[in-house]
């Protein structure tokens, strides 16, 4: 009965004050850009603000507010001027109507919504127009449910799966933000490759796995997340491998990603995408820490922000050299300083590659990747012509480079042979093959082997030795 009352009284008092209003509509702009109220998400038509805040103000009170979902809405009579700040039960509670959907409201599962209200479908924000009909973006996804159902149906002799990490992305942000590596200019391209004297002896098994010759010297796939720096990450891998196998396994580094991506920054680009001949440049004159010592942290936003470099290192004669700081991560203390040799190119002949993975170890190749790649799970992977039909923002690709490691091939029910390259990616373990895929061999799939790249970790015995003085001194 009392807050009947109440209720009336306000409702007389917001009435007497509605005459002076319009003088003041013009300043109310501002409050209004504060609070996009419908621009964040989905209107909660349901909600007790007013109720809860208990009460509702007369007039214009900017400081008459509720939290609402990630902004505030307002319970007094203002926000009745333009709708789109007002509490959901604004109209309930203050005024004791219904509100004044306009003709313009849309429906959702059985819900109505404001004019202005968005939710978000996949990769695509859809707002509520004017004509009262959800008006969509059309933007091509990361993940493309019919794209997924199509691959699995077709049999390309791979297998797609959505990702998670990867839903809510468009594919355009997919290109920019999980890959990052320049193609290499002309003048690296045309870069001579070694001679390799392949000779009618050399025996190259049907299956090889670098992880299987060299137990414990093969490093796990990485995570960029969404960091457009595939070229930190696969010239750091193959770097890891090949320092671990020269070593005899006396050193496994796994070497820091991010001290390239912070450190190693002329003309290099960070998260933002670099080159792998400047990589290797970095790598053989100034050396890295290991991942443990100088961990990879992912950008929290994109375009991501620029870390600051915090390990260099200096000579200390002999062509070594040493850290200038301790390890930005206080728990590790082993701030040794790993470097390579130069890196040399090897012919795009598949045997060539094949042999110098099986005497050396893994290498480093660049790749196009296209839009299916992204939703692999397993099999041979090839690009496929799923999307052929579809506009062409559906089809589009963009250069990474990744390690292979090693190689085999299957026979399928026809009685066919595939052969693939076993290779690792940096988009985390959970995707593909733990982290790894197998591609098409020999065809040259997606251009994987189009530049291809070897590398000796610079290793001396003086430095197994101190590698073990510290082991030692750990335990
Ligand atoms: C609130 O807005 C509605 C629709 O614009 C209008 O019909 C009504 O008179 C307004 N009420 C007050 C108290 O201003
Ligand atoms: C894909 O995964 C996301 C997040 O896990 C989920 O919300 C979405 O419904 C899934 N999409 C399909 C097509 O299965
Ligand atoms: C990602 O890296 C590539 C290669 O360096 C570059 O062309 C592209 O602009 C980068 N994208 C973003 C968003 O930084």
């Amino acid at each position: 009965m009392l807050k009947l009352l109440m209720l009336s009284a306000i409702t007389a008092l917001l009435l007497l004050v509605e005459g002076g209003m319009s003088a003041r509509t013009q300043s109310r702009t501002k409050r209004e850009l504060a609070s996009p109220l419908h621009l964040r998400g989905i209107r909660d038509p349901f909600g007790s603000y007013c109720q809860r805040r208990g009460g509702c103000c007369p007039g214009r009170d900017d400081q008459c507010t509720v939290p609402y979902q990630d902004t505030i809405c307002y319970c007094d009579l203002f926000c009745n001027r333009t709708v789109s700040d007002c509490c959901p039960d604004f109209w309930s509670h203050c005024l004791g109507t219904t509100p004044p959907y306009p003709p313009s409201s849309c429906e959702r599962n059985g819900h109505r919504f404001h004019s202005g209200a968005t939710y978000k479908e996949n990769c695509n924000l859809c707002t509520c127009g004017q004509n009262g009909r959800w008006e969509c973006e059309l933007h091509a996804c990361l993940i493309e449910d019919d794209m997924i159902q199509e691959i699995n149906r077709r049999g390309y002799g791979w297998r797609a799966t959505n990702y998670s990490q990867f839903w809510g992305m468009t594919l355009d942000e997919g290109l920019r933000y999980r890959l990052g590596t320049q193609r290499p200019s002309r003048t690296i391209m045309n870069m001579n490759e070694i001679q390799m004297n392949m000779n009618g002896n050399d025996h190259l098994p049907s299956y090889f796995n670098a992880a299987d010759k060299w137990p414990g010297k093969i490093h796990e796939p990485l995570d960029q997340g969404n960091c457009n720096a595939s070229w930190a990450f696969s010239t750091s891998a193959v770097a890891s491998d090949r320092i671990s196998i020269q070593s005899m396994g006396h050193m496994t580094p796994q070497l820091s990603p991010q001290n390239l991506i912070s450190c190693d920054i002329r003309h290099q680009g960070g998260c933002s995408g670099g080159r792998i001949d400047g990589a290797w440049w970095y790598l053989r004159r100034r050396g890295v820490v290991t991942e443990e010592c100088y961990p990879f942290s992912p950008p929290q936003q994109t375009p991501a922000e620029v870390a600051r470099c915090m390990m260099q290192s200096r000579a200390v004669g002999r062509g070594k050299r040493q850290a200038t700081a301790h390890c930005p991560n206080s728990y590790s203390y082993h701030n040794n300083i790993y470097q390579s040799t130069p890196p040399y190119r090897l012919s795009s002949n598949e045997n060539e590659i094949m042999k110098e993975i099986m005497d050396n170890g893994p290498v480093q190749a660049i790749m196009e990747v296209h839009e299916d790649f992204f939703v692999y799970k397993s099999g041979i992977y090839r690009h496929t012509d799923v999307n052929y039909h579809k506009p062409s923002e559906y089809r589009k690709h963009a250069t990474h480079s990744v390690r292979i490691t090693g190689w085999g091939e299957e026979r399928d029910y026809n009685g066919r042979t595939h052969k693939y390259w076993i290779a690792a990616n940096s988009w985390g373990k959970n995707w593909g093959e733990d982290g790894y895929f197998r591609i098409a061999r020999g065809v040259n799939e997606c251009e994987i082997e189009t530049f291809v790249i070897g590398v000796w970790g610079r290793v001396t015995m003086e430095d197994m030795l101190n590698h073990h003085h510290h082991q030692g001194r750990r335990k």
